[in-house]
């Protein structure tokens, strides 16, 4: 939700922390602010809106110049609107901090440190947790300890860097339920929400735990848990070059990301394939594990969901065994109903999406088998599901998850036919054949489907002067359409809905005007000619309708304002470049509309908060 990160070491800390949070810029931009030691002061710049008002501030001040040691911050708010007094790092003379996540338990710890003489400026949860160490660190007079104690206190989500003003070279950093990495240089040292934000000095990190505390010199990492024992850590190293979490020449993040499907979906599927075969056993996912599956629920949000979907369409069709799909913040709160032969998949890009992540543990509390499906190594949903399955979809920096969406379907397409092998519900020939399918043709099929850009820019034009429109589709391409809805409403703002088109006479079709134009998904054959229905009755109300289908479709060209053909595919994937092709839709929508594509308004990255 929010991008924290520090540096301490021989060069200006300023530079490295403003470099940092430019990268960080994609969890949240609604504020910043640095924190850093300069000529013997704790001196503080920050400023509401985005890292580059903070970064000309600095400039202007001069205050931070000669620092060697610092933290920075850019928020996503949550308690407290933007604005300069509300933006981090919180603290006093004596303490400052930067905070991603949320402290439940605030009012209370603020109604004691008030009866204890504190007094508050801001409105935002970060200052109480600032004083609050302040006030151990007053009573224990020992950092660590201090540390601890306020970790014992908090209930909540954080990851935290702190600057006491008594120790002008050293970070601290603590962290539970949000990401937070110790990057190890040459004489220098950071702290960062993710690697991408010191990936251009150091590729070697540490994956800080939950209720651990890590204290860092130029020199010198210390990770100790809450006894203040030592804790040994894998130092890992990032797999991403710093142009891979960089844009490369590309307008936006959005188009490069999509640009990188085809690659992403080999990644992720080559090591999972032997024999020409689905292989998950590395991960865990053996044929006895897999054969005895009696449902499988896939639990996430927003886009992650919408992979789920057709997780669940594809299972069905092969494995014949239940499948639901669970929006997290609702199965949360629903008290599932769960067994220990029920699968309950958590699908994540992010790996931290706080309503995943809490009903990850939920599921596991109820005795189910957790597997993750990830894109971020040693995030936190990855590290506590029973098993995880990574996309090697490599970063994904726009808002609008494109590339690891396509993935994530990819590679539920190839989890279900071992599944289904397993089970028996399919010989081994037709696995071997469905998945050479999936791995030899797909990703050509999604280039093919990328070089239709300039026909989707052409469609695009249709639309992106209108407010409202709907999407519709039958069977997976009424999953499709929820994706390729919300792709449209996040970037473009324009009002968008999904619909069953069966269900459209069922009330909805009232608002069917020449004012609503429609988006039909047509891309399955059984239900073709029920789909051209539906676009008649829309049609006959004077919608628009831009028809996509595939190709040879019959008569399609008669009966849409617009077609746009998919590459030839199997039918059972035509999902992965339909994709692909909504994608395009709603970048060049949004960017006929003069939208920030990457950075929609209201929106974060991984939204780590309930
Ligand atoms: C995707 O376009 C959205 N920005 C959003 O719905 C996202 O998919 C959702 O927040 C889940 O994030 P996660 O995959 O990181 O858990």
């Amino acid at each position: 939700m929010c991008g924290i990160t520090g540096y301490v070491g021989a060069r200006e800390a300023s530079e490295v922390i403003l470099q940092g949070l430019h990268t960080l810029e994609y969890r949240g931009y609604d504020s910043a602010g640095i924190a850093a030691f300069a000529n013997g002061n704790l001196a503080v710049v920050k400023a509401v809106g985005k890292v580059q008002n903070v970064e000309e501030k600095v400039k202007a001040l001069g205050t931070l110049n000669g620092a060697h040691c610092g933290i920075g911050h850019t928020r996503w708010a949550t308690h407290g609107a933007p604005s300069d007094i509300n933006s981090h790092p919180h603290g006093n003379e004596r303490i400052q901090i930067v905070h991603n996540g949320i402290i439940e338990n605030y009012a209370p710890l603020r109604a004691m440190l008030q009866k204890n003489g504190y007094t508050f400026v801001s409105e935002t949860d970060t200052e109480v947790a600032a004083k609050l160490i302040d006030y151990h660190y007053a009573n224990c007079h020992d950092r660590a300890d201090a540390l601890i104690a306020a970790m014992r206190d908090i209930v909540g989500s954080y990851a935290i860097a702190v600057l006491f003003a008594d120790c002008p070279d050293t970070l601290y950093a603590i962290r539970k339920d949000n990401p937070l990495i110790v990057g190890v240089g040459e004489g220098e040292s950071f702290v960062a929400s993710d690697i991408a934000a010191v990936l251009r000095y150091t590729k070697n990190y540490y994956q800080l735990g939950d209720h651990q505390l890590a204290v860092v010199t130029k020199d010198r990492v210390s990770i100790l848990d809450m006894e203040k024992t030592p804790v040994e850590h894998e130092l890992l190293t990032a797999t991403w070059s710093i142009e891979a979490a960089e844009r490369g020449g590309y307008a936006h993040f959005m188009i490069k990301e999509i640009g990188e499907e085809p690659e992403a979906i080999e990644k992720t599927l080559r090591p999972r394939i032997k024999d020409m075969l689905p292989c998950f056993e590395e991960e865990g996912l053996d044929d006895s594990r897999l054969a005895g599956i009696k449902s499988v629920t896939f639990v996430a949000c927003g886009t992650a969901m919408h992979a789920g979907l057709v997780g669940k369409t594809v299972i069905e069709k092969l494995c014949r065994v239940p499948v639901n799909v669970e929006i997290a913040s609702e199965f949360r709160y629903n008290d599932p109903i769960l067994n220990k032969d029920d699968l309950v998949v958590i699908i994540s890009q992010s790996g931290e999406t706080a309503d995943s992540l809490a009903a990850l543990r939920l599921a596991k509390e109820k005795g189910a088998y957790t597997l993750g499906i990830v894109n971020v190594i040693g995030s936190t949903i990855a590290r506590e599901a029973d098993d995880v399955i990574y996309t090697w979809a490599g970063p994904e920096i726009s808002v609008a998850s494109t590339k690891a969406y396509t993935v994530q379907i990819s590679l539920l397409y190839l989890l279900s036919i071992r599944m289904a092998l397993a089970m028996g519900k399919l010989t081994e020939d037709a696995a071997r054949s469905y998945t050479r399918t999936l791995y030899e043709d797909m990703p050509r099929i999604v280039r093919e489907a990328i070089a239709l850009e300039d026909e989707v820019a052409e469609a695009a034009a249709l639309f992106c002067d209108y407010e409202d429109l709907f999407f519709i589709g039958r069977g997976i391409d009424y999953h499709l359409a929820m994706e390729g809805s919300l792709k449209l409403k996040e970037i473009s703002y324009i009002h968008s809905e999904a619909y069953a088109a069966g269900e459209l006479k069922h009330g909805t079709i009232s608002l069917i005007t020449e004012d609503m134009p429609v988006i039909a998904l047509a891309t399955t054959s059984p239900l073709y000619e029920k789909m051209i229905s539906n676009i008649r009755e829309v049609k006959a109300r004077g919608a628009e309708v831009l028809l996509i289908t595939r190709e040879g479709a019959k008569d399609a060209a008669d009966e849409a304002k617009k077609v746009i053909y998919l590459p030839n595919c199997s039918e059972l994937f035509s999902a992965i470049p339909l994709a692909t092709i909504l994608q395009l839709l709603a970048y060049h929508v949004a960017a006929k509309r003069g939208c920030d594509i990457d950075k929609p308004r209201n929106l974060a990255k991984s939204v780590t908060v309930e």
